[in-house]
């Protein structure tokens, strides 16, 4: 804390560069935002107006606050809770062992880049999470994150966020993993070995992923339970599975529709799965480009989908999907599929033996592009003499042919931010931290919420001890993370939520 240098910094209106002293030496580093500046206009004239709106998700801001820098000894999280909403916070190149939680508005947590060296956090295999937050209009930028046994960067039910050029490697069960938001923007990261996710964008709305690799995971990039996401630009390869976009059964949201898949480099999806035996990701056969299951009016279109063993498509319904609790509140069937065209190599050359024997019962031997099962219904292809497909013949040729038309999905202006009433602490809690984890009826990472309120009934004091200090209770499961960064009010009022939540 003593060590802690507070600079303000003034703006200058028109330029959006931030001037700042480096530490002790006296060379001076000018960064500069690319958000919200001017944009390079080309050599061909146009009668157009710069564009000079952001097209992200966290509007500009007319004043920036104080910039409190970081140096390594420093604590991030002090300066956190010293930081007012509109201030941004520094971190300087250096190793920081710590988590950190934001509760509130309007930060901009911003690691300093500086000859290739970033801001490090380092979970040392011992911490739970690096980075959560739980306010609206949050900027996270720049950061490693390594050996972390949790989560690299959770957002619990804020809106409006970005999260970019971050490095996340091996940090536990889910890289980048926003909650119940709704408008957030997540590109140019680089995330690896995670047994999970490594980027899970859960029962969220209005989400654009876009310009990130992930590799070495298990999934590599999940849709689940959101509506109206755009995933794009992406390059995904050596995880079990490339691209999912699927409903988890037993979640407070029952759907996931409306989302693009496009444009992304999905390759060698072939990694043997090593997510925890009995979750919903251990059920993905390796070798899996893209996965379809449950959600509705899913477009995959310009797509490179090469080397996959099992299947470069896979669209499937609850029904024929492994691991799984069925939800009578979530249509199981994976309505209005839209293929457009894709590259597509050499994929289902060596498939799992359930899709072998549906494949021969079509009379189809040898490589699967596509395969699908279940009933779908106005579901539809284009161009599909190209692929060696299985299952699809009720698919109707598209009558459209590209997405053009839809550059995003994001908000012009933002969502309104979230705020939460007193009353409703437990309820979010629940829906934007538990759930992450727990199901209602089935297992998902933890237990089933059921199977904790047979254990709990009328002790929501005893399920408080264990959420602060969780133990190993299940030699088949992994730790559950501390939930210490709660506080004493929000973690009884969870308690008490869980122990008598309905589906
Ligand atoms: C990152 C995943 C994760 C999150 C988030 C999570 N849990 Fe868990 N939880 C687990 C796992 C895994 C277990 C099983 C641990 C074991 O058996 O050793 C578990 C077990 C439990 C148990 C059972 C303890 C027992 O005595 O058997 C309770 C109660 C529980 N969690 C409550 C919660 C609550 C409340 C929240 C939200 C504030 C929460 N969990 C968030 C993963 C998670």
């Amino acid at each position: 804390m003593k060590k802690l240098n507070i600079l303000t910094i003034s703006l200058a209106v028109i330029t959006f560069a931030v001037g700042w002293y480096l530490g002790s030496s006296n060379k001076s580093i000018t960064i500069t935002s690319s958000k919200g500046g001017e944009s390079y206009s080309g050599g061909y004239v146009t009668d157009s107006q710069a564009n000079t709106t952001s097209s992200g998700a966290v509007k500009i801001r007319a004043t920036e606050g104080t910039t409190h820098v970081i140096n390594p000894g420093d604590s991030i999280q002090a300066a956190v809770e010293l930081a007012q909403p509109g201030d941004s916070i520094q971190v300087m190149p250096g190793i920081y062992s710590e988590t950190v939680y934001i509760d509130k508005d309007d930060i901009h947590l911003l690691g300093v880049i500086v000859e290739g060296e970033r801001a490090t956090l380092d979970g040392l295999k011992k911490l739970n999470d690096a980075i959560l937050f739980s306010g609206n209009n949050i900027v996270i930028e720049n950061f490693k994150i390594i050996d972390y046994k949790g989560n690299g960067i959770m957002s619990q039910a804020g809106n409006n966020f970005e999260i970019r050029n971050n490095l996340i490697i091996d940090t536990g069960i889910y890289g980048i993993f926003p909650q119940l938001g709704k408008n957030g923007l997540i590109e140019h990261n680089v995330v690896s070995g995670i047994a999970d996710a490594a980027i899970y964008v859960g029962m969220s709305d209005n989400i654009h992923v876009a310009y990130n690799e992930v590799f070495d995971s298990v999934a590599g990039i999940e849709i689940e339970n959101s509506r109206h996401a755009i995933v794009e630009h992406n390059l995904t390869h050596h995880n079990t599975g490339g691209i999912l976009a699927f409903i988890t059964p037993g979640l407070p949201i029952k759907d996931t529709y409306d989302v693009i898949i496009r444009n992304n480099f999905i390759l060698d999806n072939n990694t043997p799965n090593f997510g925890a035996p009995g979750s919903t990701v251990a059920g993905i056969p390796a070798g899996t480009g893209i996965l379809i299951m449950a959600a509705d009016d899913v477009v995959v279109e310009g797509n490179i989908i090469s080397n996959h063993k099992t299947a470069g498509i896979l669209i499937t319904d609850h029904g024929n999907a492994a691991n799984l609790t069925l939800d009578p509140e979530s249509d199981p069937n994976a309505d209005r599929v839209m293929i457009l065209d894709n590259v597509m190599l050499n994929n289902g050359y060596d498939t799992i033996d359930e899709i072998k024997a549906f494949a021969l019962s079509e009379l189809h031997t040898g490589d699967i592009d596509i395969f699908q099962i279940g009933p779908s219904e106005g579901s539809c292809i284009i161009n599909r003499h190209r692929y060696k497909t299985v299952g699809i013949d009720d698919f109707k040729d598209c009558d459209f042919t590209n997405t053009d038309d839809i550059d995003t999905y994001l908000l012009a202006g933002g969502a309104e931010p979230r705020v939460i009433d007193p009353s409703e602490r437990g309820e979010i809690a629940y829906l934007g931290v538990c759930t992450g984890c727990h199901a209602y009826a089935g297992r998902l990472i933890g237990p089933s919420v059921m199977e904790i309120q047979a254990l709990y009934a009328n002790r929501p004091e005893a399920l408080v001890n264990y959420i602060n200090a969780p133990t190993s209770m299940r030699a088949d499961y992994p730790e559950m993370p501390a939930q210490n960064y709660l506080d004493a009010e929000t973690q009884l009022a969870v308690a008490n939520y869980i122990l008598q939540a309905e589906n």
